[in-house]
C-alpha cells in the first residue's frame, strides 16, 4: 500500500527524534519539535508527532479514530504483547477491567498500610548514623519500589532486580532498529525468561495480584492467556516508571532547596509536590497511535493510517498549557491536570499504586529528612521511550531528634 501524502500545512522535521543526541535531552530536544506546530511529520521513520497539550488531549478522546492497535516501530514480540496499551474495545475493556480489579479498591487499602511501613523502615535505616550520602536512584528508590510492589505481586526475593532490566526492554521496544537497541534488548533478555516464568498460574501465592488475575479467569471475566498477559503487563509498565520518576522527584527537590522548604513547612503539599514532579520529569516519553480513518488534529487533517506518537515528556512543558513551565513548584496550581499517565481510555491501568507508592515514600521523607543535597552530576537514564534519572548522588540530612 502506498503511503498517504503528507498534508502541505503540516510542518515536517527532518532531525531524528530518537539519535543519541535527542535520547541525552529529551526535553530540550522533545520541545523544540512541540515549537514547531501541534503536529510534526517525522520523514526519517514516517509518522506524525503530536507535541502540544491541548491536541494530545482532544485526539485521545476518540479511540474509535486514533486507534492503539497499530503505531510506528511496532511489531508483536515478548517484550510488547498484544494486550492492553495495544488493543482497542472490546477486547481493551475487558482486559482493562481486570487490571483496574486488581489495581484499585482493596488492594490498594492493603498496600497503603504495607508501603507506609516499609517507607519509615527504609528511610530510618538509611538516616540511622545521622547524614547519609547516597545514590537516591538505587539506595532509596529502587531499593523501596523493588521491595513493597513485588512484595504485594507475591514475586520472590530473587531476582527482582531483573524487573529494571526489563522494563528497560520494554520501554526501547519502540524506536527504530539500531545498535543502541539490540544491546538494549539483549541486556533485557535474562529478565525476559524470568516474568515469563513468574507469570504463569502455579507461580502465584494465594491473595496476591496475580492469583487474583486468574481467579478473574476463572470467573470467565477474561481468558486464562490474557489474565497471564495483564500480569505481564503490570510487571513491565510497573517498575521502571515509578522507580524512575521517584529518582527525578528527588533530583528536582534537591535542585530546587526553597521548593523543599517549602514542602517540609506544608506536608499537605506531598500529593501536588509528587504531581508536580511527574509533569516536570514524565516518566513515559510519548505513547503510540494510528489513524484509523481520517482524523482532525486541531486544524491538521491527517491521512487514514498515519502512525502517530503522542508526546507526553514535551506536553509537560508546553507553555499554552503551564505559566513558566520550567520552572519547578511544589504549589503549582495542577487543576487542569497533566498528561504523564497519559488521557483517554489508555490511561495508566497503575497510576493509583504509582501515586501511592510516591506519595508515601515523600511523606517519609518530608517527616524525617532536613535537607537533601546533591553530592555530585545527576544521570539520566539512555531510553527510547521511558525518561527518568538513573543516578542521583546526594546527601540527606536527618531533622534533628
Ligand atoms: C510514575 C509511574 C508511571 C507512569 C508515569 C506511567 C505512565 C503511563 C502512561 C503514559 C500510560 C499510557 C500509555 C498510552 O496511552 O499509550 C500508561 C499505561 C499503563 N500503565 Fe502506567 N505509568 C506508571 C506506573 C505504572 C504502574 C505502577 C503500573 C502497574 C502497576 C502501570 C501499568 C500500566 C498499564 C497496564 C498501562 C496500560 C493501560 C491501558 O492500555 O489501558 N503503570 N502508563
Amino acid at each position: 500500500m502506498s503511503t498517504p501524502a503528507v498534508p502541505a500545512d503540516i510542518p515536517v522535521f527532518d532531525g531524528d527524534p530518537f539519535s543519541m543526541e535527542a535520547l541525552a535531552d529529551p526535553i530540550g530536544f522533545d520541545g523544540r519539535v512541540r515549537e514547531l506546530g501541534p503536529v510534526v511529520y517525522i520523514p526519517k521513520y514516517d509518522y506524525y508527532a503530536v507535541t502540544q497539550w491541548d491536541e494530545i488531549q482532544k485526539s485521545l478522546r476518540d479511540w474509535r479514530k486514533i486507534s492503539s492497535d497499530d503505531r510506528p516501530f511496532y511489531e508483536p514480540n515478548p517484550y510488547r504483547p498484544k494486550v492492553l496499551v495495544l488493543e482497542d474495545p472490546p477486547s481493551h475493556t475487558k482486559n482493562k477491567a481486570a487490571a483496574m480489579a486488581v489495581l484499585s479498591g482493596e488492594n490498594l487499602v492493603k498496600f497503603e498500610q504495607y508501603f507506609a511501613v516499609e517507607a519509615e523502615r527504609i528511610v530510618s535505616d538509611i538516616l540511622a548514623n545521622g547524614p547519609a550520602e547516597i545514590d537516591a536512584f538505587h539506595d532509596l528508590s529502587a531499593r523501596y519500589v523493588l521491595k513493597v510492589f513485588p512484595d504485594m505481586l507475591g514475586l520472590p526475593e530473587e531476582g527482582r532486580e531483573l524487573l529494571l532490566k526489563f522494563g528497560d526492554g520494554v520501554f526501547n521496544v519502540f524506536g527504530p532498529d539500531t545498535e543502541f537497541q539490540r544491546m538494549k534488548l539483549a541486556g533485557a533478555a535474562p529478565a525476559q525468561d524470568w516474568v515469563e516464568r513468574n507469570s504463569y498460574r502455579d507461580a502465584q501465592t494465594e491473595g496476591t495480584v496475580g492469583w487474583q488475575l486468574y481467579e478473574l479467569a476463572d470467573a470467565g471475566k477474561l481468558p486464562e492467556e490474557d489474565a497471564r498477559q495483564v500480569l505481564k503487563s503490570i510487571f513491565a509498565a510497573g517498575f521502571d516508571t515509578t522507580t524512575a520518576s521517584i529518582a527525578s522527584m528527588i533530583r528536582a527537590l534537591a535542585d530546587h532547596p526553597d521548593e523543599w522548604a517549602k514542602l517540609k513547612a506544608n506536608p499537605d503539599l506531598v500529593d501536588n509536590a509528587w504531581e508536580e514532579s511527574i509533569r516536570y520529569y514524565p516518566a513515559s516519553r510519548f505513547g503510540g497511535r494510528y489513524a484509523k480513518h481520517e482524523v482532525q488534529i486541531g486544524e491538521n487533517t491527517l491521512p487514514e493510517g498515519a502512525k502517530m506518537l503522542m508526546m507526553w515528556l514535551g506536553s509537560g512543558r508546553d507553555h499554552r498549557k503551564y505559566d513558566n513551565p520550567d520552572t519547578y513548584l511544589v504549589d503549582r496550581d495542577l487543576t487542569g491536570g497533566h498528561l504523564s499517565f497519559g488521557f483517554g481510555i489508555h490511561t495508566c491501568a497503575g497510576n493509583l499504586v504509582a501515586r501511592l507508592e510516591a506519595r508515601t515514600l515523600l511523606k517519609e521523607l518530608v517527616k524525617q529528612v532536613d535537607t537533601i543535597e546533591l553530592t555530585g552530576e545527576p544521570r539520566q537514564a539512555m531510553n527510547y521511550q521511558a525518561f527518568g534519572h538513573e543516578y542521583v548522588p546526594v546527601r540527606l540530612t536527618p531533622k534533628a531528634a
